[in-house]
Formats: structure tokens, sequence, C-alpha cells
């Protein structure tokens, strides 16, 4: 367990960077929790904690500033978002190179113990994803490359910047592909939102407004793995203190597709089933993807624990207590 140390979390204002600061501020460890979004964006803020709202780490100067003294670095920034996001604005997602690179760069001048890089399934090469079924993918399938657009580019670049860091400066990295985390305290509307709590979103206006009808994106018929936050947390923090330096997947290897997601999230919320509008036009991803876990239980000894259905139902609690607070407003955590 990391304890006595001065760690940087970047992007701490967002879903996954809030719940690692939770979970880092014990032990007697100082935390300084970064990111571009203002303070009332933030999912999670915690007092005890050195908070820089609305600082923008794609400048070299604000890296710099915050990682003096610094013992472990997390970047957990970038641009990003789900199908809807990533799809339109592949621009927008690859400028997240600039904080990875210069947060290395000032990290190497500050002489930062450790760095971890946040990627993603997205890295992955899009031809081993074009059946709904397929095998996990394994780390190796990254390559050769051709990743998701866009996003997916600027992931498998930064990965690369890191092994470089690592071998020409001798800083320590550890990388990890996340696989679709989903839970309480992420986006779920506004447009960056991911599947799961999309579908909750909707599920839960359905019942609302006494609607039998969602709007699906594509036929229902891809396939995902989806892991809970709490086992993306656990998985992080056993890669980042292991001694495994190269990219590995951290993620479920429980496969579904969209259309059994919905199934569970109307058992869920005891919803009568739903008629389901598929829109073909809208953003779709690859056609089915999910994580092989081999080298990850082999080198970290890490599984996830928590079930689809017991994951989704932490989370659609969470947005139907949201959406119950908000009326008909957007998110009071939605920056359009
Ligand atoms: N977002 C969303 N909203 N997706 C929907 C919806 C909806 O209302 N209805 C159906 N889907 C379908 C999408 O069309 C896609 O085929 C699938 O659900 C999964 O969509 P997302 O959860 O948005 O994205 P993803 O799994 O393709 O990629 C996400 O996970 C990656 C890591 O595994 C993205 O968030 C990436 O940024 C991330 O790297």
């Amino acid at each position: 367990m990391i304890k006595n140390k001065k760690i940087l979390i970047v992007g701490a204002g967002g879903f996954i960077g809030g719940h690692l600061v939770k979970r880092l501020l014990n032990n007697n460890n100082f935390i300084v929790a970064v990111d571009l979004k203002p303070k009332e964006y933030w999912f999670q803020d915690y007092e005890s904690v050195e908070n820089h709202y609305s600082l923008d780490m794609k400048e070299i100067s604000n890296c710099r500033k915050v990682t003096k003294d610094i013992d472990y670095v997390f970047n957990m920034a970038c641009n990003m978002g789900g199908m809807g996001f990533i799809e339109n604005n592949k621009a927008e997602c690859m400028q997240s190179v600039l904080i990875n690179t210069n947060l290395l760069i000032s990290c190497k001048e500050n002489k930062i113990k450790r760095y971890f890089f946040s990627s993603s399934a997205c890295a992955y090469n899009k031809s081993k994803q074009q059946e709904v079924f397929i095998e996990g993918l394994k780390e190796d399938d990254a390559y050769p490359a051709d990743p998701e657009d866009g996003y997916g580019w600027e992931k498998l670049f930064s990965e690369r910047m890191c092994r470089h860091f690592m071998e020409d400066y001798g800083i320590s990295v550890r990388v990890a592909r996340y696989h679709n985390i989903y839970g309480p305290y992420g986006t779920f509307d506004g447009g960056r939102e991911k599947a799961p709590a999309a579908l909750c979103r909707k599920v839960f206006n359905a019942r609302k407004n006494n609607e039998s009808k969602i709007e699906v994106w594509g036929d229902g018929m891809q396939t995902r793995s989806f892991l809970y936050i709490d086992d993306c947390i656990e998985g992080t923090l056993k890669l980042f203190e292991s001694n495994y330096s190269e990219p590995v997947n951290i993620g479920s290897d429980e496969q579904v597709s969209i259309n059994q997601m919905i199934e569970i999230i109307e058992d869920i919320s005891q919803t009568k089933k739903l008629e389901r509008i598929y829109k073909l036009d809208k953003p779709k991803g690859v056609r089915g993807r999910s994580s092989n876990n081999d080298l990850v239980k082999k080198v970290l000894n890490w599984s996830f624990k928590v079930q689809l259905k017991d994951g989704l139902k932490k989370t659609y609690n969470w947005i139907s207590e949201e959406m119950s607070k908000q009326g008909s407003n957007l998110s009071r955590f939605t920056k359009s």
C-alpha cells in the first residue's frame, strides 16, 4: 500500500481520477490534485487535498510547477468520452498528447520516482474487433498498429512515449489499458457519457416519464466488457506497485452485448421490457471488444471481482439519485 508519499493526480476532477484521490487520501499520503475543469464540475473534491482547479496541463509551465517535490505521478487526464464524443472530436482527443508529453518532460526534470499513464482498449488494432464475439484482446494485439482513429492513436503514441522515457531516461513507468470503466461519479449526460451510464439514464427517464421506448445506438448486438470503478482502482494500484512496466489490460472479461446490458438495467430498475429503437447512424465503434486477462493474472495476480449486474446496480442507483435532484436540467457535473 502506498504511504507517506507526495502524489500528483492529474485529471483528479474526472471520473477515475476522483476515485483515485479518495482511495489514496489515507496512509499519510499528501495529494496534489489537478484538473482543467473549474471547481464546480469536479465529480469529487476533498478539502484535505491541495487542489488546482482550471489548470491546463497541456502547458509545460503548469506541469513543471506541480511536479516539483512530488514522488509519484498518476496521469488520468485526457479529453475523452464515450463513442459519441471520441468519434466526433478526433483533433481534440489527439491534443491530449501534450499533457502526457509535457508531464513526462517535467517528471524527468523533477526526478519523479514513478509515472502512471492511463491508456485505453482503444489502442488495440481495429481488425481484431470486427466480430460480435471475439476472444479477449491480448496485449500483443495492439500491433501492427491500427487503433481507434484519433483517440486511440493518441493513447498508443503516448504509451510509446512512456516507454522511451523509461528506456532513454530511466523513468519508472506503468501503463494500464482500461476497458470501459463505469460506476458512480462519472458522466451520464451531455454527450461524453459511455454506454453503461447512457443506458441507465435512458431507462430511468423512460420509467419516470412512463415511456415504452428507448433509443439505442447501433443494432444492440455489438459487445463490450465493462469494468466497475472499484476494481479499476484496485488493479491500477496493484500495477503501480508492481515491477511490470509494459502496457497491461485492466478490464473484465465478462463480455456482453448492449442488448444484454439493457436487460440487466431493466431488471435492476424493475422496468418492463422497453421497445428499442435502433439508431444505426449513431457512433458505434468496434463490433466486439473484451479483455484477455491472462497477462494481468500472471504478473499482478489480479482479477476483476464485481459482476456487471452488481456494478450496474450501484451505478443506476447513483444516476437515478442525481437525476431526481436535477429535474430536467443537465447534470451539475456536465460542462458542455
Ligand atoms: N455512449 C453510448 N450511448 N453508447 C451507446 C448508446 C448510447 O446511448 N447506445 C448504444 N451504445 C453503443 C455504442 O454505439 C457502442 O457500440 C457501445 O455502446 C459502447 O459505447 P461506449 O461505451 O460509448 O464506447 P466504447 O466501448 O466503444 O469505447 C469506450 O471505452 C473505451 C475503453 O474500452 C470509450 O469511452 C473510449 O473512450 C474508451 O477508451
